[in-house]
């Protein structure tokens, strides 16, 4: 931090950095997360290609020590996959399942409907205009029919659909629900079960600690049943803040998906730690460098008081999901450590986060020691 003429400049009243009081104490060679949570759930973690490939080994071998689950963070989406008409590209995703099977990992698939990163051909007739109903729901088989060839059961989870509801509990309007119909959800999870037989199928969103979209959830596995469509699991991302969600609305959340018969995963976990962002979506904090020292404050380190709440919010977030461990599946963090997130450039670019377990140079951060603390305070 800058010092003053003054003396120490102590700008928004945190305590200075102190990297070494951030970091664990516990030797993170000896204990990990994984077999420290193996009684009550498993620990995964989404990678990409700097991960399973050549570029960084240091973080291929330390995912390798501290999970025993991965999700690739891109690499199964329409768009990696299915970039052309009828062209698979196995590629990256083959890279992955290599790694993910070298380390005996469980494999989480992410994620085949989703209103993001699913290219345009997609919603389209051979004229360019809107598909019709029958049109996308072969496209999506033709999909799932060739995952489902290449893939075998080498996938044990799909997320099926992603995101599908507003926070308040209706339905998002997407091309899917446009084009396919009020009953798309029932018709995408049919065809899932078709041709995945042998994997969990999962609805996966976020910001179900919210009670419109958290019953709206229920009510969907609920109504499914009723239908005879199978659902196995809720994924529930919980990229969270410091202070929110609550811990009770996250218990809540967590035990109204228990209620509903299916397996919960914890599937994208994170904890931002820098000033929301929403309302400055896009903007180029290079060109502003009042809005940068704002919206951006920990640039060289993390102060030690946002780093003890940091810590302190990791391990009350491991003691409810211990908690909660008789019908939770897994706890997936969504990155390796805080250089790998995507919050550093969500929802503005070019930030520096410290949203995950690990430093940038993959130390264990007092947030993973604290993670590791809870499990025995829950036995
Ligand atoms: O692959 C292109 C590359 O060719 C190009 O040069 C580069 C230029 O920006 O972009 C690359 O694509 C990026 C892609 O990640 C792969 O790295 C996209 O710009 C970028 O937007 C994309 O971001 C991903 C995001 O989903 C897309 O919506 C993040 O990595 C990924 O962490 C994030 O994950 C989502 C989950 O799927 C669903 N839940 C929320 C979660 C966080 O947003």
């Amino acid at each position: 931090m800058a010092e003053s003429a003054s003396g120490p400049a102590e700008t928004a009243a945190h305590a200075r950095c102190d990297t070494a009081a951030g970091l664990a104490t516990l030797d993170a060679t000896k204990v990990s997360l994984a077999q420290t949570y193996a009684q009550k759930f498993k620990v995964g973690v989404a990678i990409n290609g700097r991960v399973y490939g050549d570029e960084d080994p240091a973080a291929a071998a330390l995912v390798g020590a501290q999970f025993n689950r991965v999700t690739a963070e891109n690499e199964f989406k329409w768009q990696s996959l299915e970039r052309q008409p009828g062209v698979l590209d196995f590629t990256q995703a083959d890279a992955f399942l290599a790694y993910a099977e070298q380390h005996g990992m469980e494999v989480h698939g992410h994620t085949i409907v989703w209103h993001h990163q699913v290219p345009g051909w997609v919603f389209q007739n051979d004229a360019a205009a809107p598909a019709t109903r029958q049109q996308l729901l072969a496209r999506l088989e033709q999909h799932m029919s060739a995952l489902a060839k290449h893939f075998g059961s080498r996938v044990q989870y799909w997320d099926v659909v992603n995101e599908a509801f507003n926070d308040d509990g209706s339905l998002r309007d997407t091309p899917w629900r446009t084009i396919i119909g009020a009953d798309y959800l029932d018709q995408v999870f049919l065809l899932a079960g078709k041709h995945f037989p042998d994997a969990k199928l999962v609805y996966n969103d976020f910001s179900l600690e919210k009670p419109g979209k958290r019953d709206a959830v229920v009510n969907l596995v609920q109504g499914f049943k009723e239908r005879g469509v199978r659902i196995d699991a809720i994924g529930t991302q919980a990229h969270f803040q410091l202070q929110s969600p609550t811990l009770e609305a996250l218990d809540a959340s967590l035990s109204a998906f228990a209620g509903a018969g299916v397996e919960v995963l914890v599937s994208e976990l994170d904890v931002d730690v820098l000033p929301p962002a929403y309302k400055n979506q896009g903007a180029d904090l290079s060109l502003d460098a009042e809005l940068s020292a704002q919206l951006n404050p920990y640039t060289d380190c993390l102060p030690s008081d946002v780093a003890e709440q940091a810590a302190r919010r990791w391990g009350d977030l491991f003691e409810v999901f211990a908690r909660h461990s008789e019908h939770l599946h897994s706890v997936t963090l969504w990155g390796v450590s805080d250089g790998y997130s995507w919050l550093n450039n969500w929802p503005v670019k070019g930030r520096t986060n410290y949203a995950l377990l690990f430093d940038r140079q993959l130390r264990a951060k007092q947030s993973w020691q604290r993670v590791i603390e809870a499990a025995s305070r829950t036995r």
